[in-house]
């Protein structure tokens, strides 16, 4: 056999079996200096024999995290989702670039039918405009050039100096690729206004006080589903603020637009048919393979176009013999771009929308479980009833139950998260991620995605988590 073909023999058996297979360990732990020594990382002159390289495999696989085992909670994705990752695997054979039809032809058809399927869900009816890229944290920023671009084109040309002072509005619930975003695009961090919680009152007191400060505020970034607590703000509200202000609303909903394939839970996002752009990933709750994330503007004037375009003319040939409308590349700001809807196509052509509905609405229903459990249980305690598919809880060993709810008792509980964490990690039983949070104590955040994971695995976490610490 070739080597590609031995190579798929070990993926299949390493990855895709293996790691899926919940008697198997999540993860095999290794140190920084330990994991330098069993991987043999220097590059030589000479190459190695095939057989060192299909060695280099399976080393590579076997001390990786197993993100698709069924007791990975650790991240906003999780999962195997196995005609998205055949979507992949052919997209990586083919190594096609989206930026002209011309290399890319079936590629720039799916991604074209797939955005327009995701505005339908948002509810804009006359349809817009939009992009996959490489992530949330790039769509929040497309979002901010955009907005910015909207209310004065002029930067493009002039830069900043043909800029007042802008101002951003976001919930402090918020993600941190918002700061990162204002200080790339020389907005500065500074002027990210946080608005506590995004409550319609607080939102208009502070764009007043932006505007006595001689600033021009410019755009909302309302979030649908944070990143730790799953919450989400009012978008209903915040819109008819923008409107009176005339400012750009961005909706978030990397981790929550999943809930618009609900019809159980899409009130969730109410009034998200009225923002200006939507980021949304289908890499997280609905499985699709990394990376796999759409930004979405209801703009129909090319705005996206406007803004980003170059007009490269040795790729984006005017005179072209087709029609040069589909050459879709200078919307971006990135020139080679992977065909990442294809991966969501895929597997929402063999799912249909009533199935991922249903993966949306069991992922849920199986948070509140869990919330339930906890509630129950001696011992645990929850920090907030689960929105979406964040559970939020503190561990409280038996040496803290007596204690009772002063600073000494949360400076304690403050440090136990943290060991049950390590010990988790290199027994490799499952991977449960842990944070402070505002002024609360370290707590374990439960995130739950996958079809794959049942009620028996919720009693597992709990069971091993006091396992794990009891002793503490
Ligand atoms: C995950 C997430 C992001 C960032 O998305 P990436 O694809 O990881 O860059 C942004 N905002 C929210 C609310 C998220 O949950
Ligand atoms: C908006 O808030 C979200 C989540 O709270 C955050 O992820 C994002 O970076 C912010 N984006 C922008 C463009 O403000
Ligand atoms: C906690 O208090 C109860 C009764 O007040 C007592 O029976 C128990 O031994 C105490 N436990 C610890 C760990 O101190």
């Amino acid at each position: 056999p070739s080597f590609i073909e031995q190579s798929i023999a070990i993926i299949m058996e390493d990855v895709v079996k293996k790691a899926t297979d919940v008697t198997e360990k999540v993860c095999e732990w290794r140190s920084p200096e330990q994991l330098k020594e069993l991987l043999d990382l220097e590059l030589t002159d000479g190459g190695e024999s095939e057989s060192k390289i299909l060695q280099h495999c399976r080393d590579a696989i076997r001390y990786s995290i197993k993100t698709t085992h069924p007791r990975f909670f650790n991240q906003l994705y999780a999962g195997m989702e196995p005609y998205s990752m055949v979507a992949s695997f052919i997209t990586e054979a083919l190594k096609p670039s989206l930026y002209t039809y011309e290399v890319a032809p079936v590629f720039t058809l799916i991604e074209d039918a797939v955005l327009r399927k995701m505005m339908e869900m948002i509810g804009w009816e006359e349809g817009g405009d939009g992009i996959f890229n490489a992530g949330g944290s790039m769509s929040n920023m497309y979002a901010v050039n955009l907005a910015r671009y909207h209310h004065y084109p002029h930067i493009k040309e002039l830069g900043l100096s043909a800029a007042p002072r802008l101002v951003i509005f976001t919930s402090r619930e918020c993600h941190y690729s918002i700061s990162k975003a204002a200080a790339l695009l020389g907005v500065g961090t500074k002027n990210v206004y946080v608005v506590g919680k995004m409550i319609s009152s607080a939102l208009e007191e502070q764009i007043k006080t932006a505007k006595s400060e001689g600033a021009v505020p410019f755009m909302v970034n309302a979030t649908a589903g944070t990143t730790v607590l799953g919450a989400f703000d009012p978008i209903e509200e915040i819109a008819d603020i923008c409107e009176k202000y005339n400012l750009w609303l961005h909706v978030d909903a990397c981790w929550g637009g999943a809930a618009l394939m609900s019809q159980k839970h899409k009130h969730l996002l109410k009034g998200i048919h009225r923002a200006n752009s939507v980021a949304w990933n289908p890499h997280k709750m609905l499985m699709a393979c990394l990376q796999c994330s759409a930004f979405l503007v209801r703009d129909k004037t090319h705005l996206l176009q406007r803004c980003h375009s170059a007009q490269a003319s040795y790729l984006f040939q005017q005179d072209k013999f087709y029609d040069v409308s589909y050459d879709t590349g200078d919307k971006s700001v990135q020139c080679s771009r992977k065909p990442d809807a294809f991966k969501f196509w895929l597997m929402w052509k063999a799912l249909g929308t009533r199935e991922l509905e249903q993966r949306v609405d069991r992922a849920l229903a199986m948070a509140r479980y869990l919330a339930q459990e906890v509630e129950k249980r001696e011992g645990f305690r929850l920090l907030m009833d689960p929105e979406y598919a964040n559970v939020c809880f503190w561990y409280i060993p038996p040496s803290l139950r007596n204690l009772s709810d002063g600073p000494e008792f949360w400076k304690k509980l403050h440090t136990v998260a943290p060991v049950i964490k390590e010990r988790m990690m290199k027994k490799g039983s499952m991977m449960v991620g842990y944070q402070p949070h505002g002024d609360k104590a370290n707590f374990f955040r439960m995130i739950i995605i996958s079809p794959q994971v049942s009620k028996q695995d919720m009693d597992f976490v709990l069971d091993e988590i006091h396992n794990l610490g009891k002793d503490l």
